[in-house]
């Protein structure tokens, strides 16, 4: 049995897994799925999980289970998932799972015995950083996702998604609906970092979750004329560069049109990429959300006409093409009061991430605790949480356990 430790003041567990995956680059973390740096955190995971007495299993689709107690239907099941954005922070994701960890040492501390079955799941490919699908796990498990389309995504190398599943260890003609997994669940709870600045303004270290943005992804390919940068002159070019360089404004533009939604374009692929070449295609890839499915549709069609004015006289072609779709979120109110009521009456609160948790509201009832952050930043290394609030979460995470066990 393991006593939740403290050491330099977070959970014990952070700083475990604080060397895995350091990003000297771009700083931060990149924990991406099935690569050394998550495999090693997969085995933390394991030894962490068997010192606490916990049965660990891979499922189908790579996602991990920890049972306490006899796997079985009605479980309450706890976690989120260990991979980050490239140069991202040390809280998104692991801080669910090393909660989740404590939360049950603490229960054995006290010679609690539940009466349901209990598992802390880690999620794979939550963040979508390396085949382009966020809570591919997830999906995959509650078949929002179909097992073919899964298997086709492509990494950075062209490495698919079947092939990086198979040298996991998993079978790629097993990916898919995992009726058996997901049958098992009775509850789900997620704990993750704030990634905004509702408790600060609420004042409060925690808050259960009320609502996620609806959100997407797209991917914006621009194609021009390859050509020399010193033979082409200026009004000779179709530079896809320059014509990514408009589309960027407008996306800009048009969410700043919006009704508070958002749209990013935070990754770029410049092909073939050459200081003195004028590039022949440039893929962009959008992130967009607004607080509804509607909205979030209208300020994607927005953005795709003034894309479509901004690059009119590039000579450039233009495609936007959708690459994953997460409808808005609305978590079970009544689930969300109760258990705001078990932690005294702590807030509820929306959120613009999106979450494992999130996809599997459709199918199985779920709830998210959120756990301060004093810089309000995330998906960067300066997201953050103070060590009283991160006891506060497992403190909250464990009442929650006992409330529901
Ligand atoms: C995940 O953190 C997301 O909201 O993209
Ligand atoms: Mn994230
Ligand atoms: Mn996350």
């Amino acid at each position: 049995m393991t006593e939740p430790l403290l050491a330099h003041g977070q959970l014990a567990g952070l700083d475990e897994i604080a060397h895995t995956g350091v990003d000297s680059t771009r700083g931060g973390y990149s924990r991406h799925v099935f690569t050394p740096a998550e495999f090693e955190l997969r085995e933390w995971f394991v030894e962490r999980a068997v010192r606490l007495g916990l049965d660990v299993e891979t499922d189908r689709n790579g996602n991990m289970w920890a049972w306490w107690g006899q796997p079985g239907p009605d479980a309450v099941v706890t976690g989120s998932h260990l991979d980050s954005v490239p140069g991202g922070g040390a809280f998104d994701g692991p801080l669910g799972v090393v909660s989740a960890l404590d939360a049950v040492a603490r229960l054995q501390a006290t010679g609690f015995l539940p009466t349901r079955p209990v598992a802390v799941v880690v999620f794979a490919e939550e963040e979508g950083s390396r085949f382009g699908v966020a809570c591919l796990g997830s999906r995959l498990l509650s078949g929002a996702i179909t097992a073919d389309a899964a298997r086709v995504l492509t990494d950075a190398d062209g490495v698919s998604f079947a092939e990086a599943a198979s040298a996991a260890g998993l079978d790629p003609n097993q990916l898919g609906r995992d009726h058996e997994s997901l049958k098992r669940i009775g509850l789900f709870i997620e704990l993750h970092v704030e990634q905004g600045v509702g408790l600060i303004h609420h004042d409060s270290p925690v808050a259960v979750a009320s609502s996620i943005l609806a959100h997407g992804r797209w991917r914006l390919r621009v194609t021009g004329q390859g050509n020399h940068a010193g033979a082409t002159g200026m009004r000779e070019r179709r530079d896809p560069v320059v014509a990514a360089a408009r589309a960027v404004l407008a996306v800009e533009d048009a969410a700043l049109a919006s009704d508070d939604g958002r749209a990013t374009v935070g990754r770029l692929r410049i092909v073939p990429g050459g200081t003195n070449v004028i590039a022949s295609s440039v893929d962009a890839w959008l992130d967009a959300r607004a607080a509804t499915d509607v909205a979030t549709r209208a300020l994607v069609a927005d953005i795709s006409d003034r894309i479509t004015e901004a690059t009119a006289s590039s000579g450039c072609s233009v495609e936007l093409i959708e690459e994953s779709w997460s409808g808005v979120v609305e978590f079970d109110a009544e689930l969300a009061a109760r258990l705001s009521g078990t932690l005294g009456g702590v807030p509820l609160l929306p959120t613009g991430a999106g979450h494992d948790a999130g996809v599997l509201s459709g199918t199985v009832p779920t709830a998210m605790v959120f756990v301060r952050n004093p810089t309000g930043v995330s998906h960067s290394p300066e997201e953050f949480a103070s060590a009283d609030d991160c006891i506060a979460g497992v403190e909250a995470l464990e009442a929650l356990l006992r409330s529901v066990l």
